[in-house]
């Protein structure tokens, strides 16, 4: 019988994360300060982020130590098994080898406590007492519920409405785990009041509740905020995963042709690709992939310019690819890609080449998700099947070329909590969501005036 699982023993843990940044071909350009349009220092940050993360956000060194605690916490779950998936193979009847790397076993149920845990321990040694957060699915909330439980903090969440109805559960498991949720836009905050008061139907986006919990974070006393995504320090805490993956590949005796994750925010993709990544600027035949969905297209259309990271104009602008900061996406099942921006790193490792994207639509990675659940058996997020539906893709075109590749891709997290989205496409409820053209002039009109960066590209958007 062959290996199915490839495991790692605790004392293979990785004990230092993974910065690209010294790596990166081309610099990154500077976040810029909202109102000067000088690049942010961390005095402008310090109101909002403990000096640790500050400091690890514009960090050139290429490896950061993980603190024992962070390596004590992380072993509740990690190492993370990787598997070979050789009943999708067979049934794909495709010569590629499949192997994927589960994050769906923490105990949130996705990659996302990878850097809750980190960001929970440096916010406790900075003095903080309180975390605001926004959550799309309520994947990151959850998350970080848990890890500002096991630190001994309060925690309080800003869950998009839309999906804050279509999934209680994590609601509840928040409120398990002591945090407080609240649906957004809500009327707590100046940021909820004035989109409500021009559309009390709206359905909210992650970009909405970032402003509420940025809002919240800085008018309470001892509270920070916390982003589960797109930031530089987010990307360096995931490479926890695809520094495992890099010696689990080793034990499997394969190294990876073709790497695929999905991507939202983009910090699950860059934590399983960043330190393959490093070995593709050193000279390794790579093909990395970040699928993204059809309804959100912000790799494969989207300018990369200069945003806002929220809508309420409120964070710093950050260099990336985006759909505008007011564009508010389809309420798609896949919550955690409602996001109209993606991360920096992300967006610059497209720049240089060195990933491509893909966008699949809604119906196509329900899809693959039954397929993968009637092979491996595992019911993945709605976010982790446009992943998988990119990898069926791949394994097809393998199969049409003749061609033995190694696949690995990154399984974000389990579906467990998502089972009212399986129902809505298994009783053909789902559709696909034509993309409103109209909309996303309108939304990219509104980054027009914003500065540009050296690297500015025009979207493909017509
Ligand atoms: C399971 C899962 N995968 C992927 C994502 C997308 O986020 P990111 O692109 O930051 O990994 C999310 C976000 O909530 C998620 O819950």
């Amino acid at each position: 019988m062959e290996i199915k699982k490839i495991f790692l023993p605790e004392s293979e843990l990785p004990r230092q994360w993974y910065n690209v940044m010294p790596d990166l071909p081309t610099p990154m350009e500077p976040d810029l300060h909202p109102g000067t349009g000088q690049p942010v220092g961390p005095d402008d940050l310090a109101p909002i982020f403990p000096m640790p993360l500050i400091e690890q956000e514009v960090s050139q060194e290429s490896f950061i130590d993980i603190p024992e605690e962070i390596l004590e916490k992380y072993l509740i779950w990690r190492p993370t098994p990787m598997y070979r998936a050789y009943a999708l193979e067979k049934h794909l009847d495709t010569p590629a080898k499949i192997y994927f790397k589960n994050e769906g076993v923490s105990p949130a149920g996705s990659h996302k406590p990878n850097t809750a845990m980190a960001q929970a321990y440096y916010n406790m040694i900075s003095g903080t007492k309180k975390i605001c957060t926004e959550t799309g699915a309520g994947q990151w909330g959850s998350a970080l519920a848990m890890c500002c439980a096991l630190f001994g903090l309060e925690c309080r969440v800003y869950m998009v409405k839309v999906s804050y109805n279509q999934k209680p559960y994590r609601r509840m498991m928040m409120e398990t785990w002591g945090a407080n949720c609240v649906p957004s836009p809500s009327n707590e905050t100046k940021a909820g009041q004035t989109i409500l008061e021009k559309d009390p139907e709206s359905p909210g986006s992650l970009g909405i509740a970032i402003s509420e919990a940025v809002e919240a974070a800085v008018t309470t006393e001892g509270a920070k905020y916390s982003l589960g995504s797109v930031l530089n320090h987010v990307m360096l805490h995931q490479t926890v995963n695809g520094l495992e993956c890099q010696k689990q590949m080793e034990i499997a005796g394969d190294y990876p042709d073709v790497i695929i994750g999905c991507a939202g925010g983009g910090s699950n993709f860059a934590g399983h690709v960043l330190p393959f990544v490093r070995d593709k600027i050193n000279g390794k035949d790579i093909d990395i992939i970040a699928v993204e969905p059809a309804s959100c297209p912000t790799l494969t259309r989207g300018p990369f310019a200069y945003d806002f990271g929220d809508t309420v104009q409120m964070t710093p602008l950050l260099p990336m690819h985006t759909l505008g900061h007011s564009f508010i996406p389809a309420p798609i099942h896949a919550g955690g890609l409602r996001y109209h921006g993606m991360a920096p790193i992300v967006s610059q490792l497209l720049l240089s080449n060195l990933i491509r994207a893909e966008a699949i639509p809604q119906l196509e990675t329900f899809q693959a998700g039954l397929t993968f659940a009637r092979t491996e058996g595992f019911i993945s997020a709605p976010e982790t099947n446009h992943a998988v539906a990119a990898t069926i893709r791949e394994a097809i075109r393998a199969k049409e070329e003749g061609k033995e590749k190694v696949i690995l891709f990154n399984w974000s997290g389990h579906g467990l909590v998502d089972m009212a989205a399986y129902e809505d496409y298994l009783t053909g409820k789902l559709s696909d969501h034509a993309l409103p053209e109209e909309e996303i002039h309108r939304a990219l009109g509104d980054i027009d005036p914003l500065p540009k960066p050296k690297q500015y590209k025009a979207g493909t958007i017509t």
